[in-house]
C-alpha cells in the first residue's frame, strides 16, 4: 500500500510543486517507488519542473474517462513516475473518481504525492480527497501562514492525518531583523507539526527552469532529503537555522 500524501498551501506560489518534485526525487533516490500526481487542473507545472512537458501523452483525466489503461498513463522520468493534470475541469472529476484513480496505483508504489492547486476550493478538495495524510507548505510571511492555517483546518475537517508543515524559503537574516515570522510563530499560527524547513535557494528556480532536479548537495536538495528521511521514520534533527 502506498502512503498517499497531498501537498497543499492555501496561498499560491508557496512552493508546493517544487516540494513535490524535490521530495519525490529524494524518496526515489532512497530506493522508494514514487508516483507524483499533478492535481492542478488547468495550471499543471510538474511536467515543466521535471523537464518532460514535451513527452507527456496521457493525463489522469484519460484514466478517469476510460481513454487510457491506468498502467499506461504514468510517465517515467528517471526513477520517478508522473501522472500529469488535465487542462480542463470536468463534472466526472469527483472525490470518488479521484479515489478510484489513485487506487489503481496503490499496490505499485511506496509513495503517491499529490500536488494540490492553490486555494481551498474544488481543486484542493479533489486533490485532498484521494490522500490519507497531508503536508502544508508555507513561507514565513504572515499572509502565507494565514492561508496555510486555513488549509490545515480544511484538511483536518476532511479527516486527513497527520497534517504536517514544511516551512519553505526560509532565510535566517530577515527573521533575525523581525521582517518575517520566526519558526515558532509559523508553527503556532499554522497549527501543524513541523516536518522540515527548506531554505530559500535560487537553485530551486534555476534547476526547474532547466527541467532538471535540484542538486542533492544544494541547500534545498539537502533539506528535501532530510524531510524524506523523516517521512521514512528516521530521526533527523532540525538543522541549525543560522547555518541555512
Ligand atoms: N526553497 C525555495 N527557494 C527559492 N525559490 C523557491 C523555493 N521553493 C520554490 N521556489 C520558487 O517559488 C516559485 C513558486 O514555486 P512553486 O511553483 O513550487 O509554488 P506552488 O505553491 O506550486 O505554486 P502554485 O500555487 O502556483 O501551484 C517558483 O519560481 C519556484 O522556483
Ligand atoms: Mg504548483
Amino acid at each position: 500500500m502506498a502512503q498517499k500524501t497531498v501537498i497543499a498551501s492555501g496561498k499560491g506560489g508557496a512552493g508546493k510543486s517544487s516540494l513535490v518534485a524535490g521530495l519525490g526525487g529524494a524518496l526515489a533516490d532512497m530506493g522508494k517507488r514514487v508516483l507524483l500526481i499533478d492535481g492542478d487542473i488547468g495550471l499543471r507545472s510538474l511536467d515543466l519542473i521535471l523537464g518532460c512537458a514535451e513527452n507527456t501523452v496521457y493525463n489522469w483525466a484519460d484514466v478517469i474517462l476510460g481513454r487510457c489503461a491506468p498502467e499506461k498513463a504514468p510517465l517515467p522520468i528517471g526513477n520517478l513516475f508522473l501522472l500529469t493534470a488535465p487542462l480542463r475541469d470536468a463534472p466526472a472529476f469527483t472525490p470518488d473518481a479521484m479515489r478510484a484513480l489513485v487506487a489503481h496505483y496503490d499496490a505499485f508504489f511506496d509513495h503517491i504525492l499529490i500536488d494540490a492547486p492553490a486555494g481551498v476550493e474544488r481543486g484542493f478538495q479533489l486533490a485532498a480527497s484521494a490522500a490519507q495524510n497531508a503536508i502544508v507548505v508555507s513561507t514565513p510571511d504572515a499572509v502565507c501562514v494565514r492561508s496555510a492555517a486555513a488549509a490545515v483546518d480544511e484538511l483536518y475537517a476532511m479527516e486527513l492525518s497527520p497534517v504536517l508543515l514544511v516551512i519553505n524559503r526560509f532565510k535566517a537574516q530577515p527573521v533575525a531583523k523581525r521582517k518575517l515570522l520566526n519558526i515558532d510563530q509559523v508553527i503556532d499560527s499554522a497549527g501543524a507539526r513541523l516536518i522540515g524547513i527548506v531554505p530559500d535557494d535560487p537553485d530551486v528556480t534555476y534547476r526547474a527552469a532547466m527541467g532538471k532536479p535540484v542538486l542533492p548537495e544544494s541547500p534545498a536538495g539537502m533539506a528535501y532529503l532530510r524531510i524524506a528521511k523523516r517521512i521514512e521514520g528516521e530521526k533527523i534533527p532540525l538543522k541549525h537555522l543560522d547555518k541555512m
